[in-house]
């Protein structure tokens, strides 16, 4: 039943220096300086209990899904609860995010286990838990167990602990939710996750191996997902429809389907999230949404199923080409949302600078901007990345429409919407829009909204 490590000695280092991530105070080591708000691109990593801050929007995004399947019931029944596995969890920000930031009676639901090989880093992350409890107490029974090892103690208020391989750790107890932040690729761990998974269950995925996802080192992204790549405007998006066609084959051989729930490429990683069902019958029907992207002449681009020889070579894939987003979920991912679960109150803080946080005005100002950009433009894409749409890149649209220069993006998008077209922002750190209008229709509203037409 519930323990905890009283007794223990504290990590080395133990406490380092305080940060907030979301409503989360996190213990950095002293090593790793304090970070920016808006730290982008891969960190210099100090060593085991890094903790890397450009990760945070994935992580405030993983806390908002969390709480959408638990309010809105579509993972389980309201009268159930959610086992989640964080497989690789580090210092364990992200589980004590779940813990922290879901609020009131949904969190009773969850229960949650958190796994690393690396001792130090599971050390410091009972550490954090045990010296920052959430508000509100939740205890839970260690999950069962396959083969019955399990562990022998969950920390108070819920924290099931386990310090294995992360291919174990997910394979002997069945989750219905299992996260995957490894460093670089996660195909190794790709296997072991879909089979940790109960009958319907959601896997989200971090990827940091960019270069082998977009295709800027063809060997590693030939060996490692069995593609081919193009690096134009449309690497990103193939990154993404990448990682997710290598999941939802790996999962049809397994009479798995998936439906995507998030899917973006956020700076330098890929990251996705979901929803995996066991159904021969879905699983049959993979094919309908897996294929190639081939760049055309009198269109940006093209999905077809298979390539012709001639195709071959402006083309990338193979790859996803189904839908990215679930729209319900997608499209409850606001500003309002992130800010109503994931920003501390005033009497928060206060408390939090007693026990050592410095949290100036600034700072507050800068995390409340950096949670607002973590959903940023999703709400508004979540109809047309859930369905058939047109992926454009702003910069190379003058080029197709043979303006001088390219409109502004909400100038484009507005035209777009008055002519009773969706249009709408991805984000990504490019200028990209999706729509549904047909590709010649937009080049006449460039060439309308180009600052350099009359
Ligand atoms: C990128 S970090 C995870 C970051 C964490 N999810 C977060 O949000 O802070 C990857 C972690 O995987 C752990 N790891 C690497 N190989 C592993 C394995 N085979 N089994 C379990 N953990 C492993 C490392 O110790 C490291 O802590």
């Amino acid at each position: 039943m519930a323990g905890d490590n009283q007794g223990q000695s504290p990590p080395s280092g133990w406490p380092g220096h305080l940060w907030l991530e979301g409503r989360t105070i996190v213990h950095l080591l002293d090593e790793q300086t304090r970070p920016t708000h808006m730290p982008r691109g891969p960190a210099k990593r100090t060593g085991p209990g890094f903790l890397n801050p450009a990760m945070a929007p994935a992580r405030t995004r993983s806390v908002l899904l969390v709480n959408d399947a638990l309010q809105h019931d579509w993972l389980v029944r309201a009268d159930q609860s959610i086992r989640i596995l964080d497989a690789l969890c580090a210092t364990g920000v992200r589980i004590r995010r779940w813990r922290n930031e879901v609020p009131g009676p949904l969190q009773q639901r969850l229960r949650i286990t958190a796994n690393d090989l690396d001792q130090f880093a599971l050390d410091w992350a009972k550490a954090s838990h045990q010296k920052h409890p959430p508000s509100q107490s939740v205890n839970h029974e260690p999950e069962d167990d396959r083969y019955g090892s399990n562990s022998d103690q969950v920390f108070d208020n819920g924290l099931d602990f386990r310090n294995k391989d992360a291919r174990i750790a997910m394979i002997e107890s069945g989750f219905q939710w299992i996260d995957l932040d490894p460093f670089g690729s996660p195909v190794q761990f790709l296997d072991a996750a879909l089979q940790g998974l109960s009958r319907t269950g959601v896997l989200e995925i971090t990827a940091t191996d960019t270069a082998a996802l977009t295709g800027s080192s063809a060997s590693s992204q030939a060996r490692r997902y069995g593609a081919k790549g193009i690096v134009d405007v449309y690497a990103h998006d193939d990154a993404v429809r990448l990682l997710l066609g290598t999941v939802a084959t790996s999962a049809a051989r397994l009479d798995k389907s998936i439906t995507p729930l998030l899917a973006l490429f956020d700076g330098h990683h890929v990251r996705i999230s979901c929803l995996v069902q066991t159904s021969r019958e879905k699983a049959s029907k993979i094919n309908n949404s897996i294929g190639w992207r081939v760049r055309e002449s009198d269109v940006p681009y093209r999905f077809v199923q298979h390539p012709t020889p001639e195709q071959v070579e402006r083309a990338s894939g193979p790859m996803w080409t189904g839908a990215l987003w679930e729209k319900g979920v997608a499209e409850r991912m606001t500003e309002q949302k992130v800010l109503e679960l994931c920003m501390p109150s005033e009497e928060e803080l206060e408390r939090m600078r007693a026990q050592g946080l410095e949290w100036s005005d600034e700072d507050i100002e800068y995390s409340t901007r950096e949670l607002r950009r973590s959903v940023r433009y999703i709400a508004d894409a979540a109809d047309l990345m859930s369905r058939e749409h047109l992926l454009l890149n702003l910069d190379s649209l003058p080029r197709w429409a043979g303006v001088g220069g390219a409109p502004k993006v909400e100038k484009l998008i507005t035209s777009l919407i008055d002519s009773g077209h969706c249009a709408a922002r991805v984000p990504d750190l490019e200028p990209l829009i999706a729509t549904d209008a047909p590709f010649d229709v937009v080049l006449s509203h460039v060439r309308k909204t180009s600052p350099s037409t009359k």
